[in-house]
């Protein structure tokens, strides 16, 4: 029973690894980072006119992760549309050779998918040296239960997040939106001045979470003045990074998952 048991294991572990195979033969710009830069410059000439730099949307859809997608397409149904196009809907189709054509797939795909399912170039190692070291990312991020909790805790970044997003996260602070994390400055009528991020608020009462970690509850009838700012929490860190630093940390981060990929993939 239990030999049974094992040979159906890795006859079914043989099988994927058969598929997996196929599918490199048939696409190998698929999941290929050289591949997808190229389509990433191919995106900017001839796409981003109308999906918008990154492929955050435009005239055209948001082909970015970020917003709930209401139906993922397969490589080979995003490699069809990118040839087709959409023409009733005003999406041209693309005379582009094969090769070029799997290139813009890659990338489109490398657009939505977990970085933890993503082949990243950056040294992880270096990544993780930074995170906890001296780019003082744990000050305000936890990851599995070490870290700070001014910002969001990142245990499954990598899961949830694709590369592209956790690299504009780090560079351009805020670029995503800081919904759940508004930086205020809160005065109160008996005079005091407090700054953090906003948490549970109603119409009588707030948290505010400040950057030491403490949590301070306060009620509406007693704030003087509040001020909600534009940018984000977060410093510029990223700014301060070697190339080489900051792909370790996308890398690092990318990593970040709380369940084994294997069960994640479709
Ligand atoms: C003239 C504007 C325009 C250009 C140029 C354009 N697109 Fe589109 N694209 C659209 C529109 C509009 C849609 C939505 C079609 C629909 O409603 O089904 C779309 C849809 C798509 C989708 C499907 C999105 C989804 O998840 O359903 C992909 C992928 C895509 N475009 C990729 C590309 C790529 C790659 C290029 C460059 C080769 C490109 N597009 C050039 C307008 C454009
Ligand atoms: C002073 C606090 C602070 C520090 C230090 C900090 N962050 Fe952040 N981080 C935030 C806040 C707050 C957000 C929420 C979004 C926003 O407001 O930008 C955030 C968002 C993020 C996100 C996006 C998470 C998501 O799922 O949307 C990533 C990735 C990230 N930070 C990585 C880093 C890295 C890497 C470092 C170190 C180089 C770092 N952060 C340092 C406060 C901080």
């Amino acid at each position: 029973m239990k030999i049974a048991a094992l040979f159906l294991v890795s006859l079914a572990l043989l099988a994927q690894h058969v598929q997996d195979e196929d599918k490199k033969k048939r696409n190998p710009a698929i999941g290929n980072p050289q591949a997808i830069a190229e389509g990433e410059k191919m995106f900017n000439s001839g796409c981003a006119g109308c999906h918008g730099p990154g492929g955050q949307g435009g005239r055209g859809p948001n082909l970015a992760f970020g917003r709930v997608m209401w139906h993922t397409l397969t490589d080979e149904q995003t490699f069809q549309l990118i040839r087709d196009g959409v023409p009733n809907a005003g999406m041209p189709p693309s005379s582009m050779p094969e090769e070029k054509l799997w290139q813009l797939a890659a990338y489109v795909k490398s657009l939505r998918e977990p970085a933890a399912e993503a082949p990243l170039q950056g040294n992880a190692d270096l990544g993780k040296e930074i995170f906890w070291g001296k780019g003082r990312c744990q000050g305000c991020h936890s990851i599995r239960g070490s870290g700070g909790k001014l910002g969001p805790d990142l245990s499954n970044v990598g899961g949830t997040r694709p590369a592209g997003y956790i690299r504009m996260a780090i560079v351009e602070p805020g670029s995503q939106g800081s919904k759940g994390f508004e930086k205020a400055s809160i005065t109160l009528k008996a005079g005091k001045k407090l700054d953090g991020v906003i948490k549970n608020r109603n119409n009588y009462s707030l948290q505010l979470l400040d950057a030491k970690g403490d949590l301070h509850l306060l009620l509406v009838k007693d704030i003087a003045a509040m001020e909600i700012a534009k940018d984000s929490m977060m410093p510029a860190l990223g700014k301060a990074l070697s190339s080489e630093e900051l792909d370790g940390l996308v890398a690092y981060l990318g990593k970040q998952t709380v369940r084994p990929v294997e069960l994640g993939r479709n």
